[in-house]
This record gives C-alpha cells, structure tokens and sequence, in this order.
C-alpha cells in the first residue's frame, strides 16, 4: 500500500491551527482545530473548484473556509453551539475578505460569495416508555392527558399537521433571529 508523511513545515500543526482560530475568536480557540494548509493539500488531492464538499463534524469550520477560498462550494454540519461561536463568525470573515490568515496568500484570496444557515428542527418522531414511535414532545400541543372530549380533535392526521405547521414555524423563527443577528 503506498504510504506519505506531510510534515508539519509543509501542511501546518495544531499550534497554527489554534492561532488561525484566535484570529476569529479570541476567547476559545477551539480544543481540536486543524490547520488550513492541512485541509488545502487534502481538497488540492481530491477536488476540483466547484465541487461540493461536504463536513458534517464542522467544529470550527476550517473545512469550510478553505473550500470557500478554493473555489469550492460547501456544506457544513454541526452539533455544538460551535456554529454560532466559530462557523458563522470565520466564514463571514472570509467572505467579507476581513480574514488575513490560513491559506489567503497562498490562494490569493480577496473574499467574495456566500452562504445559507439553517437550523434543523428536532425529530418529528419519538419513542415512548413502551418503545412506540410517536410524535416528539416538542410538537405535541398537548402534552398532558388528552380528555376524552378532545379525542377528537387530537387524530393522528391533526397532530401531525400541527407538527409540520411548528416545524415550519420553527425554521422561519431561527432564520429570522438569525437575519435580525447581523444587522
Ligand atoms: C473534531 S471536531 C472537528 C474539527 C474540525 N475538523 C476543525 O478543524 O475545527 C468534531 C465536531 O463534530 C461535532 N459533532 C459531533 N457529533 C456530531 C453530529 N452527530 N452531527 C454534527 N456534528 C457533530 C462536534 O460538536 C465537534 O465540533
């Protein structure tokens, strides 16, 4: 099997990787940071400018942010409150051309483009004690014990199009917190 070393003078090291962090947020590093020019040589191997790249373990975003200044287009998944602390803030640099770090002079890279956010809504489904799928909680206008009158009103179809109705609700309420955010 044919084998490489990068070493670090070449790809970069985590002490680069945290000072490339600080650059746009300077309270939390972030523990596991990699380098740009780590990432630049991986996508230079595998891609071409336009293909779409995909990171769904995004952490503090370097994937995106290189594939941004290489011509690549992107989608970036992550779990953690990472996306608001360090994602949205280092892409805005970069697109804003604000971001003097990482692999700008390499690429020549002046900013330029853009990019959507979205927040997923939980699962619209759950299991329950008994181990049954059932509509998630967060969706269920009525948590407590159904009275027999409502029984009714609560069929499976109308709880399932309240929950599409609060999913929906959901996501416009994210992104406009999210627009009223940048002003
Ligand atoms: C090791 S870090 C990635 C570091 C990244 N390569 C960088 O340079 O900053 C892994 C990230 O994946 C996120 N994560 C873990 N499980 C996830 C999941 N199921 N969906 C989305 N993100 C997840 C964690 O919150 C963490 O930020």
């Amino acid at each position: 099997m044919p084998t490489t070393v990068w070493r670090h003078e070449d790809v970069g090291n985590n002490q680069a990787a945290k000072r490339e962090v600080i650059s746009f947020n300077e309270t939390d590093p972030f523990a596991t940071p990699k380098p740009e020019s780590l990432i630049q040589r991986a996508l230079e191997i595998a891609t071409n400018p336009g293909d779409l790249i995909l990171d769904s373990f995004a952490g503090s975003g370097t994937t995106g942010a290189v594939a941004h200044k290489m011509g690549r287009r992107w989608i970036m998944v992550e779990l953690g409150e990472h996306c608001h602390t360090h994602i949205i803030p280092r892409l805005t640099k970069v697109i804003d051309g604000e971001d003097k770090g990482g692999i700008i002079e390499a690429v020549g890279w002046k900013g330029g483009g853009g990019f959507r956010y979205y927040r997923l809504a939980p699962s619209l489904l759950e299991k329950d004690k008994w181990g049954n799928w059932v509509i998630h909680h967060d969706y269920n206008l009525h948590s407590a014990p159904i009275p027999r009158e409502d029984l009714e009103l609560n069929s499976p179809k109308k709880k399932i199009l309240s929950a599409i109705d609060k999913t929906i609700l959901w996501n416009f309420q994210c992104l406009q917190k999210f627009l009223l955010g940048r002003r």
